[in-house]
């Protein structure tokens, strides 16, 4: 009885002790305060789950959710300042808020640097240590007319009414987004460098949400018919809510299709690509964008040098990392599964 109550005791001190020397552990690690615009994101989740992988036993990753509004977030970035993290990574709601948020960082003496969404190039000038990690937006605009004019220019019958002229919808992301205003104007521009002519039926946005996507395309739909001949979208997930208006309406069935390019290839993009539905996407890079942030916020914590040699990918501008996207599409999905 002795011996097992000895044993008790003996493994309930080791146990503590355990904890005690875990803690330790995890309060020597640089603390990176993060905040992601909404967690309610397709992509954005994505780069969140990376972070946390790239985080994981090199440092104590605090990310919260700023839960779609600027004045959460402003308050969030005030508590991790006034909890001394080593860091603050920061995917603003609102781009134009950077600014604040860059004075309060170097006022006390924090580094900052953001992801996703880009902060204006004057606010990004107030200090040369504060850092953003992004795609080339405009670049995958392009490539998505790409796919649109590769797929004109082999599938005749896709000039459904024999004008010659390709008539689209676009399907725009959040206004004021870089990412909206270059992917909308780079898409249609690159199909028109094709030589193909183009007719807008209409635009509008969608906010990024797979919900949005759908409303906005029942109403096209109820406008414009058949008469839409293809469905530009700024992201993946208003592509796929657009695909389920036009899977209801009798399309991806028989011959009735209709060619919907996004951007993201997330997981259920991927999977539509593959059944057949959605003609292609372009491939933002959640794990490279993850694992640059990761690196810089982990230099900038540790007092490190932040060269293309520690962080692993060159830098822009001295403040700029950017991750260039690719064209996924039936030939190549596999490899982004
Ligand atoms: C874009 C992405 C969208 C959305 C947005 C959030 O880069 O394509 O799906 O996640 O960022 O800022
Ligand atoms: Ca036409």
């Amino acid at each position: 009885m002795k011996k097992t109550i000895l044993i008790f005791i003996c493994s309930v001190f080791f146990m503590v002790e355990l904890v005690a020397m875990g803690a330790q552990e995890d309060e020597a690690l640089p603390v990176i305060g993060c905040t992601i615009y909404k967690y309610d994101d397709t992509f954005m989740t994505g780069i969140r789950n990376e972070l946390v992988n790239f985080g994981q036993g090199k440092a104590n990753l605090k990310i919260v959710d700023s839960l779609n509004n600027q004045d959460t977030q402003n308050a969030q970035v005030d508590t991790f300042i006034k909890q001394n993290v080593s860091v603050l990574a920061i995917n603003p709601v609102d781009r134009a808020s950077a600014g604040i948020e860059i004075d309060k960082a170097k006022a006390a003496n924090i580094p900052i640097m953001f992801f996703n969404r880009e902060p204006f190039v004057e606010d990004m000038a107030k200090s040369d240590k504060v850092y953003y990690v992004g795609t080339q937006a405009s670049d995958e605009g392009k490539l998505e007319g790409e796919i649109i004019s590769d797929y004109w220019n082999t599938h005749p019958e896709a000039d459904k009414n024999k004008d010659g002229i390709l008539q689209y919808v676009l399907l725009k992301g959040e206004p004021g987004h870089q990412d909206t205003k270059l992917r909308s104007k780079s898409s249609i521009q690159s199909i028109k460098d094709r030589g193909i002519l183009v007719e807008k039926l209409a635009e509008d946005t969608g906010m990024w949400d797979w919900v949005n996507g759908q409303q906005k395309m029942s109403e096209f739909i109820a406008s414009y018919g058949d008469r839409i001949e293809a469905v530009i979208s700024n992201n993946d997930d208003m592509a796929l809510g657009a695909i389920e208006v036009l899977k209801a309406s009798g399309y991806f069935v028989d011959n009735k299709y209709m060619p919907v390019v996004g951007v993201d290839a997330t997981a259920p993009a991927l999977q539509a690509i593959e059944e057949g539905s959605l003609l292609g996407s372009v491939h933002n890079d959640s794990k490279s964008q993850a694992r640059a942030i990761f690196n810089i916020a982990y230099q900038l914590a540790i007092g490190g040098d932040i060269t293309e040699e520690t962080i692993g990918y060159p830098i822009t501008n001295h403040h700029y990392v950017w991750i260039f996207g690719e064209k996924v599409t039936q030939e190549n999905y596999k490899e982004f599964m």
